[in-house]
């Protein structure tokens, strides 16, 4: 078999971005600008997008914070709570705001507090996204402490997403950063309402990593990396072509010095070179015919989108991850597998 040495897919879009905000949002914007034509972009800010008006100020932000002669577009969403109201959400969806709204079940993760601590509190939200066709975007893990970290997912199909799937039948939504083959299999057998985001480190390590010779705070993230059966099992759902199953990066940066610490952030940030480890991925698994459903098709039909109308050209190319970015305050952002070499790069 002749070795592929260059790619030309339609630009793909990242289905899962946490953009931050203020200078950090432009120290990160530039990576997810140069390489998507769109991006779902998380609401967990301090305090959270909980609005229609606090998303189209966030929009504003994001739009400003763009390289100029960007055509980048930002997606919105809206960070859920016990209180939504569910009419300032539909005028936001029909407004061209939001897009889809985020669940967060509270604690489950980074700036997750404010977010829905019983689903029975936002019925009257699902019944109206469910009516507006708004997809709803799910972390997936349980938050009962007696849940062993790496059941939460697992045990959040059970608990949830069958209960809640059953009930609102015509409800879309994104399982995001799907990260063990239950929940492939579980997200395969409900067929093409119900989607799943997986990320690139997802893809790529697995538990065992974290603890390779010592603890490495930049490869923890929630939900955390499984067992490498599920690593394998992700692998084979994404470069499947299958349509439920698309990119979404969840590339999430925190300062070095909160990752380093004694009680260090969750988040993994991937945006620098995310399109060129997800080809990686996919040629380590012979899949390159593959990447293009996955990266710049799949996740658009789902939303209801065209592909991007430009293309853009990976070329077989080794390079080396730097190993930090800087921020304007002062502090650095360490990227995912820094320092290493990879063997794409977008031309
Ligand atoms: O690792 C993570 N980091 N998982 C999340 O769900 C949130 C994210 C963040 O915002 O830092
Ligand atoms: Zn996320």
């Amino acid at each position: 078999m002749t070795e592929i040495d260059t790619l030309t897919i339609h630009r793909p879009d990242d289905w899962h971005v946490h953009l931050r905000d203020g200078q950090m949002m432009e120290a990160v914007l530039p990576y997810t600008a140069q390489q998507f034509g769109r991006a779902i972009v998380m609401p967990n800010l301090v305090p959270p997008v909980m609005t229609a008006k606090a998303g189209a100020e966030y929009r504003d932000r994001i739009n400003k914070a763009l390289p100029s002669g960007s055509t980048f577009e930002p997606l919105m969403t809206a960070y859920l709570t016990d209180n939504t109201d569910p009419a300032d959400l539909e005028a936001g969806f029909k407004d061209g705001i939001f897009t889809a709204a985020k669940l967060y079940p509270a604690g489950a993760t980074t700036n997750s507090d404010s977010g829905v601590t019983n689903f029975a509190n936002i019925h009257a939200v699902l019944d109206k996204m469910e009516e507006l066709t708004m997809p709803l975007l799910v972390h997936g893990e349980v938050t009962d402490p007696s849940i062993d970290i790496f059941d939460r997912e697992h045990v959040f199909i059970k608990r949830v997403m069958e209960p809640t799937l059953d009930r609102y039948q015509g409800l879309k939504v994104v399982f995001e950063h799907i990260t063990t083959s239950a929940a492939v299999d579980f997200v395969r057998s409900q067929g093409p309402r119900v989607g799943a985001t997986i990320t690139v480190h997802h893809l790529m390590i697995n538990r065992t990593d974290i603890f390779k010779g010592g603890i490495h705070p930049h490869l923890y993230c929630l939900p955390i990396a499984k067992r490498e059966q599920h690593r394998l099992a992700l692998r084979e759902a994404a470069t499947s072509g299958e349509a439920q199953f698309f990119l979404g990066t969840d590339t999430a940066p925190h300062a070095v010095n909160a990752k380093e610490s004694a009680c260090g952030c969750a988040g993994i940030f991937s945006a620098l070179s995310a399109v060129e480890l997800y080809a990686q991925v996919f040629d380590e698994e012979q899949a390159l015919d593959q990447f293009e459903a996955f990266a710049s098709l799949n996740g658009p039909a789902f939303y209801g989108l065209d592909p991007n109308a430009d293309k853009v050209t990976l070329k077989r190319e080794a390079w080396q991850v730097p190993d930090a970015i800087e921020v304007a305050d002062g502090s650095t952002v360490q990227p995912f597998l820094a320092g290493e070499t990879l063997n794409w790069k977008l031309v």
